[in-house]
């Protein structure tokens, strides 16, 4: 070998030993803050972009999630309508993917975005979401909620009185029930609101809201694309009445419109018809399912029945008033475990996305920027290592607390659920008068591979419930 061959090689090969130093002594001023060649997680990508969509969609997604947690594992990847994502069913996993939000932030599909309106509380991070979350937690806080008790229980009263005698479709009423609480505790008693005219409106959009995204004369999603047009509009009119009469609300438009809100209408606009969304359809399928579970449970409803006769025996006996008031819904234990089961077992938000707005390293694998992030809630319902015989619809198993993270329904962290409390409270409220005073026979149906469930309510003087169940 050549004496200048040799010299060339020396003097590379030093070089590059202090480019590794100059490289490692930098990073120590500004760490790198992942190691890029660590692994992503385990699992399978499937074809280039079309990814494992077809896999997931031609079956149950759940049980597409439940084999590949089989096989790779509580955190695995894959890549589904379009994007690369990680699925974590590990119980602290998710918990630190949604507390984690300078990591991990919300993602939806732009033309949900566009639907529910740009400014909507889901799709925010920082000082603007945080503002927003302020602005509606303290709208749905416990103190806040009691004040509408009464209005709430008269709102299951007037629906309980308009299905006596029917065959009716229940999750369309339970809709048709939590449309109007969720009205009442957005616009309160606003006499200047045209309710009809804007659940027709929302009722619209919400046809189209799972729709292809094609803006169309025509099409569902040009459709619910114009009802959205004619909410917002109806929203500003409101808005502006409220500004002229100067009169102060108590309820979430107000909170929204107070100065220190520091909102635009644009802003107040989309988070209305957002909570709008939010509130009904996930409060009105738990109910759903909650009579599903007590048609097909008799100990479970005799025990709901025992709660709630008692609750009227003790005022019968006390010569207490004999309504029902805002106390006796925290001495429902019975019902609560009820609700709190069927949240579980019905996990009706199956799983949520995040993106990963860096690199994130976690539990020795790469979480690449730009990854969907999936906390499945459901595969962690459904657990045998969380919950003993999870697929067993039983309410007692909530006597003891669940093992920590174990249990969200509601979420959990930065974008956890503002509106659980009224979502419990308009659920008790509406089966303390539904056990109490009607005799319910239900009928099970399949309709386009959803349950609909279709009783016929009587209410003779009281009399002991009873659900008589046919399939
Ligand atoms: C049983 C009924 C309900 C269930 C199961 C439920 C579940 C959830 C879950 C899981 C999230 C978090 C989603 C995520 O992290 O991506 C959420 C967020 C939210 N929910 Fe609920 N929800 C219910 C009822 C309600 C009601 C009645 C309201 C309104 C009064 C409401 C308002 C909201 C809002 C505004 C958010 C977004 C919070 C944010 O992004 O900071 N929800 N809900």
């Amino acid at each position: 070998m050549e004496f200048t061959t040799v010299l060339c090689f020396l003097v590379s090969f030093i070089s590059i030993i202090l480019l590794n130093l100059l490289i490692k002594s930098f990073s120590f001023f500004f760490p790198s803050k992942v190691n890029t060649q660590l692994p992503l997680p385990p699992g399978t990508m499937g074809w280039p972009y079309i990814g494992e969509t077809f896999q997931m969609y031609s079956q149950d997604p759940n049980l597409f999630f439940a084999t590949k947690i089989k096989r790779y594992g509580s955190m695995f990847k894959s890549h589904i309508l379009g994007y690369p994502c990680v699925m974590i069913s590990n119980p602290e996993a998710a918990k630190f993917v949604l507390n984690k939000a300078q990591l991990f932030k919300p993602t939806f599909p732009d033309s949900k975005q566009r639907m529910l309106g740009k400014q909507a509380i889901f799709f925010q991070q920082g000082a603007y979401h945080a503002n927003l979350r302020r602005l509606v937690l303290c709208t749905f806080t416990t103190e806040a909620i009691k004040n509408i008790f009464s209005d709430i229980e008269s709102i299951a009263q007037n629906c309980l009185k308009s299905w006596e005698g029917k065959l009716i479709t229940t999750f369309l009423e339970m809709k048709t029930y939590t449309i109007n609480v969720a009205l009442l505790s957005i616009f309160g008693k606003d006499e200047t609101l045209n309710a009809e005219v804007l659940k027709r409106c929302y009722y619209t959009l919400e046809r189209g809201y799972n729709s292809m995204p094609i803006n169309l004369p025509g099409t569902l999603f040009h459709k619910a694309m114009k009802a959205r047009k004619e909410l917002a509009d109806m929203v500003a009119r409101t808005i502006s009445k409220r500004r002229k009469t100067k009169q102060e609300h108590n309820d979430l438009l107000g909170s929204f419109m107070s100065e220190k809100a520091g909102l635009t209408d644009e802003q107040i606009t989309d988070n209305i018809i957002g909570v709008i969304f939010a509130a009904r359809d996930t409060t009105a399928t738990v109910l759903t399912w909650i009579v599903k579970y007590l048609g097909e449970n008799p100990s479970v409803l005799e025990a709901a029945t025992e709660e709630h006769e008692s609750i009227l025996r003790c005022k019968e006996e006390s010569g207490e008033e004999m309504g029902l008031n805002w106390s006796d819904t925290k001495n429902m234990p019975v019902t609560s475990r009820i609700i709190q089961e069927t949240l579980r077992i019905a996990s009706i938000l199956s799983f949520t996305f995040r993106e990963a707005i860096e690199d994130v390293e976690f539990q020795g694998y790469l979480i690449p920027k730009g990854w969907k992030v999936l906390p499945l809630f459901r595969n962690i319902h459904h657990s045998p290592d969380n919950f003993k015989e999870p697929e067993k619809f039983d309410p007692s198993r909530f006597e003891v607390a669940p093992k920590p993270n174990t249990f969200m329904p509601f979420g959990n962290g930065t974008h956890a659920c503002p509106g659980n409390e009224i979502a419990k409270l308009e659920m008790l409220v509406l089966l303390h008068h539904l056990i109490t005073k009607y005799r319910l026979a239900i009928w099970f149906i399949t309709k386009h591979n959803l349950l609909v469930t279709l009783f016929g309510v009587c209410s003779d003087e009281r009399h002991v419930p009873k659900l008589e169940c046919f399939e």
